[in-house]
């Protein structure tokens, strides 16, 4: 397996409203997506975009107090950096590189905010990252 671009920082927020202003005035993002639901991974996301297809911010706010979010926001009230996301080629390849190594996957391979599969490496596997593996889109970075 090759390691790929990395893709975007997950940043957790109590307020996903809130913190596009603060992206927006404190930071001079211009350019930052819609906000929409993930259901089935409890959490409401967008994108803070970064020039010349650069790394992004995905901003994560918990749905419910069920999200996997909620624990972290328990405790870290302001929100913070909650995992790295890189790309691979080929996600069922990749599964295959982390799994030989002993590397715990958290559940299964799903569709990700960007409409393509990914899957979560353990934070203790991985030096205490909680590690986003997604395949590269076939056709742009949104
Ligand atoms: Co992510």
């Amino acid at each position: 397996m090759k390691l790929g671009r990395l893709n975007h920082i997950g940043v957790a927020t109590p307020s996903i409203a809130q913190a596009i202003v603060h992206y927006r005035d404190v930071l001079g993002a211009s350019d930052i997506t819609a906000p929409f639901d993930l259901p089935e991974q409890g959490v409401k996301v967008c994108f803070v975009n970064t020039p010349d297809g650069g790394t992004q911010i995905e901003l994560i706010e918990p749905l419910s107090e069920s999200s996997p979010i909620h624990g972290f926001l328990e405790k870290n009230p302001l929100g913070g950096q909650h995992h790295v996301c890189f790309e691979v080629a080929d996600i069922t390849q990749a599964r295959v590189w982390f799994e030989a190594q002993g590397k715990r996957i958290l559940g299964p391979t799903r569709i990700g905010a960007h409409g393509t599969p990914i899957f979560f490496l353990h934070p203790k596997d991985m030096l205490g990252q909680l590690t986003e593996i997604m395949e590269t889109p076939k056709v742009t970075h949104d």
